[in-house]
């Protein structure tokens, strides 16, 4: 385990002596004279949500696709709870708490919903049904399942029908509540809110926000006002560089941050995506 503590920063609602669950250490990653992501390092502590935000092929997915064990780094190091995981594939990081969320392939859409969590929580639990009497152990299942669409908001009404039918935001609402079936140390999110209209993002948002501390999350999302209300932390990547890590007010009022990317977005000291409203 790690109890390296993160330099003291002013947090709002995190706090930042508590233990380091991820830690990137200099990594890099080529597309051939492309440096992606030129040695980028980044701590993400227990229970906090850490934004990524940066331009348009700044290297947020790239680093992300680093972290879950989709890419291979050319060099540098990765910590999860203070182990080096920079050589363990990625279904291995899955089992070891590193999550990632929202790739289509997390869900069979021809199967009902009860029918897709029934299976994410029956793999999660592996063996762990082995010894149970067999109705015991459908039960239990169906218990678990049931409870995890009820963390997520997802309408009992909508148990049985074919994944593949839900409505854009329900099949968010599924794929986060299949993720949280592997129990998460940290979930990486690249941009949950794209495609989302208004009301679905700030329901996508609000079951974000009240995951809050159950596990970490990197948020990488173009959203401003959805990364500056939910973020305990942002740090910004720039042409394959982490150029500033700090608080949403720090951020926001960063010169090189507002030059390079918040500028652009609308989003100033004074402006746009308040953390607290
Ligand atoms: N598999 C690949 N092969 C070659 N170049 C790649 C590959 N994946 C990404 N790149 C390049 O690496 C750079 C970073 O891309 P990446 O997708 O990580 O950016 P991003 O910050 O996620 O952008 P966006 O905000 O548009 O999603 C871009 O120049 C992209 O073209
Ligand atoms: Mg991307």
């Amino acid at each position: 385990m790690s109890t390296t503590p993160v330099s003291p920063m002013r947090a709002q609602g995190v706090d930042t002596t508590m233990p380091v669950v991820l830690e990137a250490r200099g990594l890099v990653k080529r597309f051939g004279a492309l440096a992606a992501t030129d040695d980028v390092s980044i701590q993400v502590v227990d229970g906090e949500i850490h934004g990524l935000i940066g331009p348009n092929g700044a290297g947020k997915s790239t680093l992300i696709h680093l972290l879950s064990g989709g890419l291979r780094p050319d060099s540098g190091h990765l910590l999860l709870d203070g182990t080096d995981i920079t050589r363990l594939p990625a279904y291995r990081r899955v089992a070891a708490g590193l999550s990632r969320s929202f790739q289509i392939t997390n869900t069979f859409r021809e199967l009902s919903v009860m029918d897709n969590l029934l299976l994410a929580v029956q793999a999660c639990a592996g063996s762990s049904f082995r010894f149970w009497q067999p109705r015991n152990a459908e039960t239990a299942l169906h218990d678990h399942a049931r409870e995890l669409a009820r963390q997520c908001a997802l309408d009992d009404a909508l148990l049985a029908q074919p994944a593949g039918t839900l409505p854009h935001g329900e099949q968010r609402k599924l794929e986060f509540a299949l993720t949280l079936a592997s129990s998460p140390r940290i979930l990486l999110l690249d941009e949950p809110m794209a495609g989302m209209g208004p009301d679905e993002t700030r329901r996508l948002t609000e079951l974000i926000d009240s995951m809050r501390g159950r596990f970490s999350m990197l948020l990488v999302e173009h959203d401003m006002q959805a990364v500056f209300r939910l973020a305990d932390r942002v740090s910004v990547l720039v042409a394959g560089r982490i150029i500033a890590s700090g608080t949403p007010d720090e951020i926001r009022a960063n010169p090189a941050v507002i030059q390079a990317y918040l500028g652009d977005e609308g989003i100033t000291p004074d402006a746009g995506g308040s953390h607290d409203s």
